[in-house]
Order: C-alpha cells, then sequence, then structure tokens
C-alpha cells in the first residue's frame, strides 16, 4: 500500500480505530475451526447456511443475508440496491457515506446523489430530512428515494427507539427506503440493551449494514434485507463489485464464533465501558471537553494543545480529523483498563 490516513499503530498505545486490534478470540477459533476439509464455494457452504439462519434468529426476522469484505462495499451495494440512478439517498453531514467511501455509493448506484441533512452530534435533523425530500418535486431533481441512518453515527451516539421511530415514520411518510449503516451496531444494541430486531423495526429499516470488523471478527460485514424483494439481484451486485468470496466459508465461520453465547454483545458492552470510563477520566481534566454524549465506544474530545503533544510525545494514537478540533478516542473488544487508565496518566501529566 503506498498512503493511507490510518497513522501506523504502536502496539498497546492506539486508541485510533477498532479496526486497528486484531480478531477476538471467538472469532480467530471458528476461522480455524472451519479450516478442516473441502467446502462448496461462493457462499454454498454449510458454515454460510447457518450463520445466515442463526441471523435470522438474532433478528426475528425471516430476512436474506449476505456477507461482504468492508463497509463500503456493504453501504454502498445495499443502498444501489435501493435506488435508481436518478434518485438521491438522504444521510447526515457527517455520515461515513459521503465522508469516507470515496464516492462508492454514488458509483455503484450508477448516478444517484446524495443529499446532506444537517445534524446534532451525528444525528440526522427530522426536519431538515423533510426539507430535502420535499423542497422540490420538479424532474430537475434526483428524486428523493432512501434515508440512510447510521447507528451508532460517527461520533458515538446511540439515536433512541424513539429517535428511530421518528425517522422511520418520517422516512416512510415520505416515501423512503431506510438503509442503516450499522458499521458499531453491535455497540449500539448493547447501550440501548433492547434485541437487535427492536431497532430495526423502530426505523423501518429495509436493509441493514451489520458490522463484524469493529466488532471483532477478522474482516467482513453482512447485509440482511428485512424487504426481501430488495435483494433479488444482490447477488449479482456482489459479484460484479468484487465482494463474492470465492472461499466464502472463511468470510462466514468466524460470525459462528461471534455469534455464539452473544460474544458480539459482549465485547460491545465491554468496549462502551471502556469509553464510559475514558470520558469520566478525560472530563476530569483542566481544559478538556467531552464533545458528544459517549453513549457507545467512542469519546469525541477537545484536548489543549500541550495535552495532544504530550499524547503524541508518549507515542498514543487516536484520531484528529473527525470534526473540527475534536480527538476521537476509539475503544473495542480488546481495549483493557489498564490502558484507559495508562492514557489518562499521561493526559493528566501533559495538562500539568
Ligand atoms: C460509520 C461507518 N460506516 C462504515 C464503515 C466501514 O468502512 P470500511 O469500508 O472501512 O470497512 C466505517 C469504518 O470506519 C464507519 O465508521
Amino acid at each position: 500500500m503506498s498512503s493511507t490516513t490510518e497513522e501506523a499503530v504502536v502496539p498497546g498505545c492506539q486508541f485510533a480505530s477498532d479496526n486497528a486490534v486484531g480478531a477476538c478470540p471467538e472469532a480467530l477459533r471458528a476461522f480455524v475451526d472451519a479450516n478442516v476439509g473441502s467446502q462448496a464455494s461462493y457462499g454454498n457452504d454449510r458454515y454460510t447456511t447457518v450463520v445466515a439462519d442463526r441471523m435470522r434468529e438474532l433478528f426475528a426476522a425471516d430476512c436474506d443475508v449476505y456477507f461482504v469484505f468492508n463497509g463500503t462495499a456493504a453501504n454502498s451495494l445495499a443502498v444501489s440496491t435501493c435506488c435508481q440512478p436518478y434518485h438521491s439517498v438522504i444521510c447526515a453531514d457527517v455520515a461515513h457515506l459521503e465522508t469516507d467511501e470515496c464516492g462508492g455509493p454514488e458509483f455503484f448506484s450508477g448516478g444517484a446523489k446524495l443529499l446532506l441533512a444537517s445534524s446534532s452530534h451525528g444525528k440526522l435533523d427530522v426536519s431538515s430530512v423533510e426539507e430535502l425530500v420535499t423542497r422540490r418535486s420538479d424532474i430537475h431533481y434526483p428524486k428523493p428515494h432512501v434515508l440512510s441512518i447510521t447507528q451508532s453515527t460517527e461520533m458515538g451516539t446511540v439515536y433512541s427507539l424513539a429517535e428511530l421511530a421518528e425517522l422511520g415514520a418520517t422516512a416512510k411518510r415520505l416515501g423512503l427506503r431506510v438503509h442503516m449503516d450499522g458499521a458499531r451496531f453491535a455497540n449500539a444494541v448493547a447501550a440501548l440493551d433492547v434485541p437487535p430486531g427492536e431497532i430495526v423495526r423502530a426505523a423501518k429499516v429495509d436493509v441493514l449494514c451489520f458490522g463484524g470488523a469493529k466488532i471483532g471478527l477478522p474482516i467482513g460485514e453482512a447485509v440482511l434485507f428485512f424487504d426481501r424483494k430488495l435483494a433479488a439481484d444482490f447477488a449479482y451486485r456482489c459479484k460484479q463489485a468484487g465482494q463474492l468470496a470465492s472461499k466464502m466459508r472463511f468470510l462466514t465461520a468466524p460470525w459462528l464464533g461471534l455469534l455464539a453465547e452473544s460474544a458480539w454483545l459482549k465485547h460491545a458492552r465491554h468496549g462502551n465501558a471502556m469509553a464510559a470510563r475514558l470520558a469520566e477520566g478525560l472530563k476530569k481534566i483542566p481544559g478538556v471537553e467531552i464533545l458528544h454524549s459517549t453513549d457507545a465506544n467512542a469519546v469525541f474530545a477537545s484536548l489543549p494543545d500541550g495535552v495532544h503533544r504530550g499524547l503524541a510525545a508518549r507515542g498514543w494514537h487516536y484520531y484528529t480529523f473527525i470534526g473540527p478540533g475534536s480527538a476521537r478516542f476509539m475503544c473495542s473488544w480488546a481495549t483493557t483498563a489498564a490502558e484507559v487508565e495508562a492514557l489518562l496518566r499521561d493526559a493528566r501529566a501533559a495538562a500539568g
């Protein structure tokens, strides 16, 4: 790779991303266990069938389930199934769809346009969604057709069921399909402490991208179609986009480890708890301000320059490019309380 926005990570010294940590033991064991004998390829193996069934049980829904390599592909391909090229997709101005997918949703949908709704702490402003949809109805305006909701949000907040119900009802009243970017869906389930199906039903989600990598898979995301008609040609989209794994069992078997005994939820709860602990500690440091409610596994804070310098000198890694003037500290299944305390010690020392 010639360049990347991800900084090199010093082991044990990172709060940059939940992508930077390794695979959780449950997923890794299931990956190794799947390396026995031969299996049918391209998703016709028994692991893939079983995982899809487990997903249907988990969501208490008769959904269609697919597996792709990453979140950009999941979002882009899921959105493209909901759209014609002349349609528009409403998403938050801070949505990953808009800021970090290199035009993937527009490309894979053959030209659908993203319309950016204003947001507060990462959450869509319902009146802004409504305004974008009703602003015009002439043929020169890309016809609004999809609402994309990120749960948990890019700012580490989590929509309540009531907020999701309002968004879902608005979307359906306005004739929109609902896509959910659930790259950190597990953290939202842990935060709300409700069955996952309640979240998708509250928001009237047609298609959910359920993140696996950030919660402990070595690689991969699931795409769940609650409106199964939308999934009709999805396999072709995956194949054409280079997202159909030939040895699919290695993409799907790790989900078995993650789903067994609710390991995914245990890891999500842990990541959320580490973030809460970090936020509590940071806000006691003079000059530090927590910028968004720490609902899930991310802490956003504004830090004095001296604290940034001190943390950098001690080798800590975190993002400073998401939201103006803010530092993002991301916790994960692998974050330890000792790491949180070490970071806080260094931040306190740097604050003097
Ligand atoms: C909100 C959100 N959606 C989707 C993704 C998935 O992106 P990727 O293509 O890197 O897996 C990410 C990754 O950071 C994300 O934060």
